[in-house]
């Protein structure tokens, strides 16, 4: 297959697309990314991922590689290249480029960037029979609303949840609940959904959005507020989003069985009716 190694199109293997020692990227998770859906291969939300890296970018004074129809166009062609015609999820890092090391950067660096495409199925497994979570102290930086590549809190908190059995940590910050590892939160109680507004403490998901929106179409009413870890006693259903795995049902929270450990009504129409609109 085909990658993206800048601005060009090149056959995806170790060889040509060798990484320098100085990259910023390597040395200090300097860089920020995007994961976005493929369905019958075709990228989807593709306006709003880039809104979102062009914003990361922004937050981190790095110099965009490429505008924003320069990408736009060089993602679909990569797409076109593979011929790829399924469902998968392309991944897109920039780099804020090769320097010296040193903590402080040089505002002239050209960043650098590449884009790989993987098949992805649905996941219905995981639809169906929903997930467990584990509440652990958020021990990030404080601001997730970034798509960094520096992702070490993350990945310490996934890989000890995922060790003791559950697919994402669940994360609490001064009592409130915030996000999963790679995923937003929300819970369910009396019919509406609560989940914590898109600021600093999480990140705002592209999948999120949706599913505010689609929530909203159904009627259904949504708090965005920050709810404390002792709510999570009074929810009727759970569920998390992400990008490759839509809207998940959490059916327990550390020991704690949610809904008697069945995929919710309300998750289940939310999931159903996500993908009437989406595909
Ligand atoms: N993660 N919160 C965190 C911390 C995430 O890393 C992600 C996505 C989300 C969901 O965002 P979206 O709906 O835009 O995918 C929330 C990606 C998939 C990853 O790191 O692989």
């Amino acid at each position: 297959g085909y990658m993206l190694w800048n601005k060009q199109i090149v056959e995806r293997n170790a060889e040509n697309t060798l990484v320098s020692f100085q990259d910023r990227g390597y040395q200090f998770g300097d860089g920020v990314y995007e994961v976005i859906r493929i369905y019958d291969g075709k990228l989807h939300a593709l306006d709003w991922h880039l809104d979102r890296l062009f914003y990361s970018m922004e937050q981190l004074s790095i110099r965009a590689p490429f505008s924003r129809t320069e990408i736009n166009q060089l993602l679909k062609e990569l797409i076109k290249k593979n011929t790829f015609t399924l469902d998968g999820k392309l991944y897109v890092q920039v780099s804020r480029g090769i320097q010296p090391r040193d903590h402080v950067y040089l505002e002239e660096l050209e960043a650098v960037f590449y884009a790989t495409i993987d098949r992805f199925d649905k996941p219905v497994d995981m639809w169906e029979k929903g997930v467990k979570v584990t509440l652990q102290e958020d021990i990030r930086w404080l601001r997730c609303d970034i798509k960094s590549l520096n992702l070490l809190g993350n990945v310490l908190a996934r890989t000890k949840a995922q060790k003791n059995g559950y697919h994402e940590p669940l994360f609490h910050r001064d009592g409130i609940v915030r996000e999963c590892g790679a995923s937003n939160f929300y819970m369910i109680k009396d019919g509406e959904i609560h989940t914590h507004p898109a600021n600093h403490y999480i990140l705002g998901g592209i999948t999120r959005k949706k599913v505010l929106l689609f929530a909203a179409e159904l009627g259904i009413p949504v708090h965005e507020r920050e709810f404390a870890v002792e709510e999570l006693h009074d929810a009727d259903e759970c569920f998390l989003t992400a990008t490759p795995l839509e809207i998940v049902p959490i059916i327990q929270i550390d020991e704690r069985p949610i809904n008697q450990q069945q995929v919710g009504e309300t998750t289940k129409k939310l999931q159903q009716y996500y993908r009437k609109r989406v595909y």
